[in-house]
């Protein structure tokens, strides 16, 4: 019955079923609406050269889900309350939007928004390697609920990797799986917060998609400057809070690493006040021009929460990060995932210790690297040419730069000509605090990671212009 475009594939038998998801498929897509009257059984199974016995399923399997109403005298219909998917339901008045991604929309030509690696690059062939290899071997039992904290393979992988590529104080008991470094955050916050804690000092400038939810986790946020060695220690200490929340291995999104005095003055600091530092090991994997700095939890493994994921070594989509914690505190996250949410997806657990396990993991980075590496050379070049004016920081490690534009730059107009001009920027000001914004120098955030070099000198070209005209109207 082709006007009906039920597609039958006679080789993979079970042709009821094969009917009955080609009718589904037909009410989600809203080719057929409610009411519609389908042809009887004898007719439909003439037509797609079937035994009536085959279309006669299909339709008692339809009425029995609710896709079809069957009655005397009138034949079948599509049921009254079948309805086509038409995307998710319409949020109640006055309600923003969520916002995970707060990247606009459409993606232009020259995508430069910061924050995901080259997703190009997954290596796809080799996960499902690991994938499979995982599936293979794992005995049945390993399907049920899992460790809250993780699967052991997992956590015994991670602990020797961050021991040996980010020189971390790791053993299985203090590494806890997390669907990424947002979510072990949140889970701290709310340790911190039955703990007595009420402030958390935060850099300034941040990350703006976490700020939100910083806030809802029921501290007061207190913004600390950051500046050309990283956060400002002594600015920390007048604050009044006892956890902080930082990025030593490259600020995001100033990309300065955090000096070797800072990092002294920080762990006497968490000494002093008996508190308590949450490391986001933010862009650690990706440091080009000499060896990456050890995380600070190596030096004070007893005052310091070390947070990554893969969210940028292979994709945000995985969700799958980490919390290396003091093993008290470890056993209270793991405490909290079982109440909470029974822990995270098993089957991606043991795909990515199978990947760190046969190396795929370090030879994926290795690659990442050099190709990353080349782009900020292209990026920074071009900018130095086509935007001479503008001082470039946060070269030495990470997917973006920051980019100071020449004074009087107004950045939002900057980033409104670069995206009629087809280049997708983002502004810094949003990062800062209010406070500070308005002192801060006008700065672009440029995410390098997923385009070419030729591509990125193309809109290093767009992006020059833009300020050129920017300057002229
Ligand atoms: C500085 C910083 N840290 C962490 C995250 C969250 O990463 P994850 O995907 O691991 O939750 C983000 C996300 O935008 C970020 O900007």
């Amino acid at each position: 019955m082709t006007d009906l475009h039920l597609p039958l594939d006679r080789a993979a038998g079970r042709l009821a079923a094969q009917i009955a998801a080609g009718f589904r498929s037909a009410v989600r897509s809203g080719r057929l609406t409610a009411g519609t009257r389908l042809p009887s059984s004898r007719d439909l199974a003439r037509d797609l050269d079937v035994s009536r016995g085959v279309v006669v399923a299909a339709y008692e399997q339809l009425t029995a889900e609710g896709f079809l109403v069957a009655r005397r005298g009138d034949g079948t219909r599509i049921a009254p309350l079948a309805r086509p998917d038409d995307g998710p339901a319409p949020l109640p008045r006055g309600a923003a939007p969520p916002s995970p991604e707060p990247r606009p929309e459409p993606v232009l030509p020259y995508d430069l928004w910061p924050g995901q690696p080259d997703l190009s690059a997954f290596p796809r062939e080799r996960w499902i390697a690991a994938a499979r290899s995982a599936l293979r071997t794992l005995p049945h039992d390993v399907l049920t609920y899992p460790d809250p904290g993780g699967v052991p393979a997992l956590r015994a992988e991670l602990a020797g990797y961050l021991a040996r590529v980010r020189a971390a104080h790791t053993d299985p008991g203090r590494v806890v799986i997390m669907n990424g470094v947002a979510h072990g955050l949140s889970a701290l916050l709310r340790l911190l917060r039955a703990d007595g804690h009420t402030v958390l000092a935060v850099e300034d400038p941040t990350s703006v998609r976490q700020v939100p939810m910083l806030e809802a986790s029921g501290f007061r946020v207190v913004r600390v400057p950051v500046d050309g060695e990283g956060v400002d220690v002594d600015a920390l200490a007048g604050t009044g809070a006892r956890a902080v929340l930082v990025t030593p291995a490259h600020q995001y999104p100033t990309g300065v690493v955090l000096s070797p005095a800072r990092r002294a003055e920080l762990i006497a600091w968490a000494r002093g006040v008996d508190g308590l530092i949450l490391e986001d090991d933010y862009d650690a994997e990706f440091r080009y021009d000499r060896e990456p700095v050890g995380c600070l939890q190596g030096v004070e493994p007893d005052r310091v929460v070390l947070l990554g994921s893969v969210s940028k070594s292979l994709a945000p989509a995985l969700r799958l990060g980490w919390a290396v914690a003091p093993p008290a505190m470890a056993v209270r996250l793991r405490e909290h995932r079982g109440n909470t949410d029974l822990g995270g997806p098993v089957l991606e657990q043991y795909a990515l210790a199978e990947f760190l396990r046969g190396g795929g993991y370090d030879r994926h980075l290795r690659t990442m690297r050099r190709r990353y590496r080349s782009r900020r050379d292209a990026l920074a070049e071009a900018l130095n040419v086509h935007l001479p004016g503008a001082t470039v920081h946060g070269v030495s490690a990470g997917i973006h730069l920051y980019v100071e534009l020449p004074a009087g730059c107004d950045e939002d107009d900057v980033a409104a000509r670069a995206g009629r001009a087809g280049v997708s920027v983002a502004g810094a000001r949003p990062l800062w605090s209010p406070a500070r914004a308005g002192h801060a120098p006008p700065a672009l955030v440029l995410g390098y990671a997923g385009l070419t070099e030729t591509r990125l000198v193309e809109a290093a070209e767009l992006l020059g212009r833009a300020v050129t005209q920017g300057a002229e109207g």
